[in-house]
């Protein structure tokens, strides 16, 4: 069992932020707080806004952050509200009996998800921002991507701390590139250190000896353990934790990691004893957080909430029956995207630095979420697949310009790097994996299902009785086919009857068995595998979400394809990939199936929200080839080959792909 107090390390500096605040603020007078009457300090805490100090500023001090945050009052209304969504989205949550007890090789979630969220609804909050932080930390901690609470009011901030980590051969660093990861940030972050005397270049390199009095390696398993979230396994967290390069959308970017870029500001600072780069001795660091607005521009209190807190026309779904409320707009797309990250609102996009990006030249079909190249010699092609969260027109394109250019080229060998792939579309992972598999290998979906609950058997017999369709409702039988291939109709109920399923002695019953239907019958495939199978690799950093673990359990397990991944806590095993839901619906799109069946008014419906958030939930399970009885998701798989990082491998792309196909082919 997960207690409570450790969802999260409290964060430290908040106790003294307030009385810190009006320190400052009546020091002109030469007066201590305490001198002054508890009435005159009401009064004073009345009329001062912490949000104005900081409106209209890119870069701030997270404690002058966290005031702002913190100054919006605990209200009860707001909070019986968000835990009645929160509550009614759980019912429909694949997953929630395999956390009451969770055993190995995934023990770090079992949590009773009931208790916690009548706590919730019970427990007295100081402000709104600890209720958030609350439930913020508690579905973080379920360690399911698909599955979270985003309460945008308090996801306003990104909080940059100028040392991103590295996990190296060698040990912890401090990224030897930070400097110019860190400039692109621009002048204002600069200043902003410069302002605060606070010589953040003189690390770059530096050896990591502890971090907040803790060994840096044990620092960075606590923070997989208590913050990171998203992926099942403890070892690809770790990986999360660490700075490392990845696609954003179409361009090679760098992330910061979760140590150096969280999303909710608790941390004002962080202590590191290190040993700088041209030096033999260690000293202790106190280490700054920046606080960077990812959120909406505000001036003050007032409108800080109504730009980033306030409920907006998309928080909630809508009845797509009814052409008045936009539906055209609010459609849902033909096929699943299944993302890490809803990312609602651009975060700081940081390119990677240049000389870590590939000197290759990127051959046919690299504009898009795919970059592709030859690596000298000519024996080995690489797909770097950054994503499954592209067009369904381009992304197939690309896969037959690249695997052409590549053919053209003579390599027989094919290594696809999946670093830090965060999903997409459930069709484009099995496309690529039908691809390579070739049409004479047959066609090949995953087995899954969703809960069927008394609400979602409700809206799939309301959407057949009003003869709904994929073009409204994921519900609906013809976004379907049956497990033996043949495609649903728009009149079939897979909820009724609904199907017996017992985790951990509670019977959740489930849908009947189905699988996804794609789309995407006009690219023709080639009959064969374009390159020989046994000579395709997948390399990554098990940070390949959702889509991502699916395509790679696929080849996997029908191909028994080489796998090998980087990183991780040396002494502990890594899975190759983490979140292998099937589907994720966002709030809204919930909201929406049920608004659109007709069944606002159920008693088992939520509420719309009334404040700007997402709960969003793994709304389907797909099951493993090898055990039909089990979710990919908890079914434990490792690469056939690991590595550390190296100053030479980390962050540098092709420098994995010139190592891994040296190990894995013998090429020089
Ligand atoms: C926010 O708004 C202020 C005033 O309108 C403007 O000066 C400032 O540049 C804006 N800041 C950001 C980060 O957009
Ligand atoms: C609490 O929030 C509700 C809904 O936004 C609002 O109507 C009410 O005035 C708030 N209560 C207080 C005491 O601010
Ligand atoms: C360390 O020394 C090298 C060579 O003397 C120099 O180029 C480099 O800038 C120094 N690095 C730091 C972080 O001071
Ligand atoms: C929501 O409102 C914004 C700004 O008013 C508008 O641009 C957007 O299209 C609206 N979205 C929907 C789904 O109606
Ligand atoms: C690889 O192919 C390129 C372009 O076709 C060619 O110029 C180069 O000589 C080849 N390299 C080797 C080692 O065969
Ligand atoms: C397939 O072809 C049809 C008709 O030519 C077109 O409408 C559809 O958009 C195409 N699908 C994709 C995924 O390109
Ligand atoms: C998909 O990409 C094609 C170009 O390859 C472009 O014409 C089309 O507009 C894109 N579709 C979407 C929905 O972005
Ligand atoms: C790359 O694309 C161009 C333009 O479509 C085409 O002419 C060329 O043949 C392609 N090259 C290879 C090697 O496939
Ligand atoms: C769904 O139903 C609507 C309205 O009856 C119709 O216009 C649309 O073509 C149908 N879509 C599909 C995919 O069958
Ligand atoms: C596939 O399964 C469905 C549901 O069991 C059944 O109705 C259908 O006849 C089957 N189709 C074929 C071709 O066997
Ligand atoms: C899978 O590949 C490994 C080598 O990577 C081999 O030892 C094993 O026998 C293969 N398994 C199957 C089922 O082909």
């Amino acid at each position: 069992m997960v207690e409570i107090s450790s969802y999260h390390s409290p964060p430290r500096s908040l106790p003294g932020i307030l009385p810190a605040m009006l320190f400052a603020l009546f020091k002109p007078y030469g007066l201590l707080p305490s001198l002054l009457s508890s009435a005159l300090l009401a009064s004073v805490a009345k009329t001062y806004d912490p949000c104005a100090k900081i409106g209209g500023l890119t870069f701030v001090d997270p404690a002058d952050a966290i005031a702002c945050q913190r100054s919006i009052p605990f209200n009860e209304t707001v909070r019986q509200n968000v835990m009645s969504v929160v509550s009614r989205v759980f019912d429909f949550y694949t997953f929630e009996d395999f956390y009451l007890e969770s055993g190995p090789p995934f023990p770090e979630t079992s949590t009773n998800i009931r208790k916690h969220l009548k706590l919730f609804n019970e427990k007295k909050y100081a402000t709104d921002y600890d209720f958030n932080l609350d439930l913020w930390a508690f579905t973080t901690q379920l360690n399911d991507g698909h599955t979270r609470w985003y309460p945008n009011c308090y996801l306003t901030y990104q909080n940059i701390l100028p040392a991103p980590i590295v996990l190296l051969d060698k040990g912890v660093f401090i990224a030897p590139d930070s400097v110019q990861f860190l400039r692109q940030l621009g002048k204002d972050f600069i200043n902003y250190l410069e302002a605060k005397n606070f010589d953040w270049k003189r690390f770059a390199g530096a050896k990591v000896l502890e971090i907040d009095g803790f060994p840096a390696l044990n620092y960075i398993d606590k923070i997989a353990r208590t913050e990171s979230g998203n992926f099942l396994d403890h070892n690809v967290r770790v990986n999360s934790v660490v700075s490392g390069y990845r696609l954003a959308q179409t361009s090679f970017s760098q992330r910061l990691g979760d140590l150096a870029g969280p999303i909710f500001l608790t941390r004002t600072s962080l202590d590191i004893v290190l040993i700088p780069r041209n030096s033999t001795t260690s000293q202790r660091v106190v280490f700054p957080y920046v606080a960077s607005l990812t959120g909406t521009n505000f001036t003050n209190k007032a409108t800080y909430y109504s730009n980033n807190c306030a409920p907006t026309n998309e928080t909630n779904g809508v009845d797509l029956r009814s052409s008045a409320s936009g539906s055209s707009q609010r459609r849902p797309i033909l096929a699943r995207a299944a993302r890490l990250d809803p990312a609602t609102k651009p975060r700081t996009a940081l390119g990677l630095p240049r000389p870590y990006l590939p000197t290759l030249n990127p051959t046919n079909g690299s504009s898009g979420v795919i970059k592709s190249f030859v690596l000298p010699g000519n024996k080995t092609g690489v797909m770097f697949v950054g994503s499954f969260d592209g067009n369904f027109t381009q992304f197939p394109n690309d896969v037959v310009a690249a695997i052409n250019d590549l053919q053209a080229s003579g390599v027989t060998n094919l290594l696809i790097d999946v670093t830090n792939n965060g999903g997409g579309f459930v069709c484009l992972g099995l496309y690529l994996h039908q691809y390579l598999a070739g049409s004479n290998f047959g066609t090949s979906a995953f087995e899954s299902t969703s809960r069927a609950n008394p609400l979602a058997q409700r809206i799939l017999r309301a959407d057949i009785r009003q003869n709904l369709n994929s073009t409204n409702s994921f519900y609906t039988g013809d976004n379907w086919q049956f497990v033996n291939g043949s495609k649903m109709s728009q009149t079939d109920d897979y909820n009724d009857p609904s199907v017996l399923y017992i985790i951990n002695n509670r019977n959740e019953p489930t849908s009947q068995r189905f699988e996804d239907l794609c789309p995407l019958a006009n690219v023709t495939l080639p009959e064969s595998p374009p390159f020989d199978l046994s000579n395709v690799a997948i390399v990554g950093n098990g940070n390949c979400a959702s889509t991502c673990a699916l395509f790679t359990t696929l080849m996997y397990e029908l191909h028994n394809t080489t796998m090998v991944v980087f990183g991780g806590h040396p002494d502990l095993p890594i899975e190759f990939k983490g979140m292998a839901g099937n589907q994720v619906l966002e709030w809204a799109e919930l909201d929406s199936e049920i608004k659109t069946a007709g069944l606002k008014q159920d008693p088992l419906a939520p509420p719309d929200l009334i404040v700007n958030a997402n709960m969003r939930h793994n709304w389907r399970t797909a099951y493993s080839y090898f055990d039909k009885n089990t979710p990919i998701a908890y079914r434990s798989e490792q690469p056939q080959y690991r590595f550390p990082y190296t100053e030479k491998t980390y962050n540098n792309p092709q420098n994995v792909w010139l190592f891994t196909e040296k190990k894995l082919f013998g090429n020089q």
